[in-house]
């Protein structure tokens, strides 16, 4: 089995040429893309009701071999748009060879994609929720664990651990958002635009486009074939994603280090050390924090293949489907252990907790307080500094050692720098990001 125009490459170049090795995994949105185009072909007379009814049994026959199992797809032919129809006509003879009628494999293969990213983005958006979910449930349970909020890497303020948790949530919600709108633009068929000029036959095409599940055809026929903006806006999206799944893998890297011990991340998603017995070390979080950079290099690679392309199809598009692969089982792949770390990380109140007394993370507070009677900011500010630079913890001055820095601190301010009460104080609406991010998991 080699190709359909019935000339021949050989050697090197037909490897070059050959894109079966990546395309395969679409034979199912092949075949249905097939059974929607010889099913409104038939509608439309163009095929005869016995000729459509043997490429209906012979592509179901097909599909039902591939899901068993019981045909293995010749990786000597072209690409599998070639192997579905060779091995139909194979199968059927003379009707097989009328499947191709008003269509090229052009608008089949930018059918197939679609359909095939459109099937993986909804994969991913369960997966996301899956994720989402578990990062709501610890949220929960430590919404009022009091631990240091950072910026520089350095103590700023006290936050809890659960409006730390709800962050992730906020990014990962939005990811959802941007793969759902990909999703939602792809969403138009290709197929009918043949290899860039349409048809003379008289086809339907809100007839496939509606079998196949998109909201309408692609109007114009050189933009249906030559469209991959789909794929850079999926690799766009998933590039996000892994940032964002990036940034958490570091934090439980950093978190689980004994520097920190604010969590210990679960058995199955650490690894030990081959010399040093008492490591344990968080190979999961650093391969997810990994892997972003393969995802950067897919959307790079996307959008370099169409940098200077002129309309309509050029064989330089048979290349987006390695990226575009790459990309989406990477995300999945991520995702798929990312929240089981998180569902079963143990964090660890005191630790968080210890680390929150110590560093000053209550002189913005304490600068609050004297602002609040009546000292300006910049003043109040001045006076934390000082009493900072002494080196005691905020906690633990006395009162005349607070009212030497200025004769305005009163007992209420040891309530002010109370850690418990510089959370509770803050604007931070735990109740309502949790109450956004159950809307999100219910909305699925
Ligand atoms: N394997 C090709 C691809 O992925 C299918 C389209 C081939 N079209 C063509 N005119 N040679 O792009």
């Amino acid at each position: 089995m080699n190709n359909l125009w019935g000339g021949a490459v050989a050697g090197a170049a037909r490897t070059l040429n050959s894109s079966i090795e990546t395309d395969s995994r679409m034979w199912r949105e092949d075949i249905l893309g097939s059974m929607a185009h010889a099913a409104m072909l038939t509608e439309q007379g163009i095929l005869s009701r016995a000729d459509g009814e043997a490429i209906r049994e012979g592509l179901a026959g097909i599909l039902a071999d591939l899901e068993k199992g019981t045909l293995a797809i010749d990786m000597s032919a072209e690409d599998i748009h070639t192997f579905v129809e060779m091995t139909l006509t194979g199968r059927i003879g003379e009707a097989g060879k009328r499947l191709h009628t008003a269509r090229s494999r052009n608008d089949q293969v930018a059918t197939d994609l679609r359909l095939y990213t459109r099937g993986q983005i909804e994969g991913l958006l369960g997966l996301i929720r899956g994720a989402v979910a578990a990062i709501h449930d610890k949220a929960v349970e430590y919404a009022g664990a009091v631990m240091p909020g950072y910026t520089h890497l350095q103590r700023a303020q006290p936050v809890t651990f659960g409006h730390y948790l709800c962050a992730w949530a906020m990014m990962l919600i939005r990811d959802a958002g941007r793969l759902a709108d990909a999703k939602k633009r792809m969403n138009q068929c290709p197929l009918g635009a043949c290899a860039l000029a349409g048809t003379s036959f008289p086809i339907d095409r809100e007839n496939t486009a509606a079998a196949l599940g998109f909201d309408r055809p692609v109007l114009n026929s050189l933009d249906a074939v030559s469209d991959r903006d789909f794929c850079v806006e999926t690799l766009a999206a998933l590039s996000l994603l892994m940032a964002h799944m990036s940034r958490m893998a570091e934090e439980l890297v950093l978190w689980s280090s004994l520097e920190f011990g604010f969590v210990t991340l679960p058995e199955g998603f650490v690894t030990g050390s081959s010399i040093m017995p008492q490591k344990k070390n968080p190979d999961m979080a650093e391969l997810i924090r990994g892997k972003t950079g393969r995802v950067y290099g897919d959307l790079m690679g996307m959008l370099t293949v169409l940098k200077g392309l002129p309309l309509a199809y050029n064989k330089d598009m048979q290349e987006d489907k390695q990226a575009l692969f790459d990309g989406l089982d990477t995300a999945a792949l991520c995702l798929s252990v990312l929240a089981p770390m998180i569902g079963g990380m143990q964090p660890h109140r005191s630790a968080m907790r210890k680390a929150a007394g110590a560093g000053f993370i209550n002189a913005t507070d304490c600068a609050d307080w004297l602002a609040e009677h009546g000292v300006p900011f910049r003043e109040a500010y001045g006076v934390a500094a000082g009493l900072v630079r002494q080196g005691k913890p905020l906690e633990e001055l006395t009162l005349d050692e607070y009212r030497a820095a200025s004769p305005v601190f009163d007992e209420s301010v040891y309530q002010a720098v109370d850690l418990d009460e510089c959370v509770r104080r803050r604007n931070l609406p735990i109740d309502e990001e949790l109450a956004a991010i159950e809307a999100f998991l219910q909305e699925g």
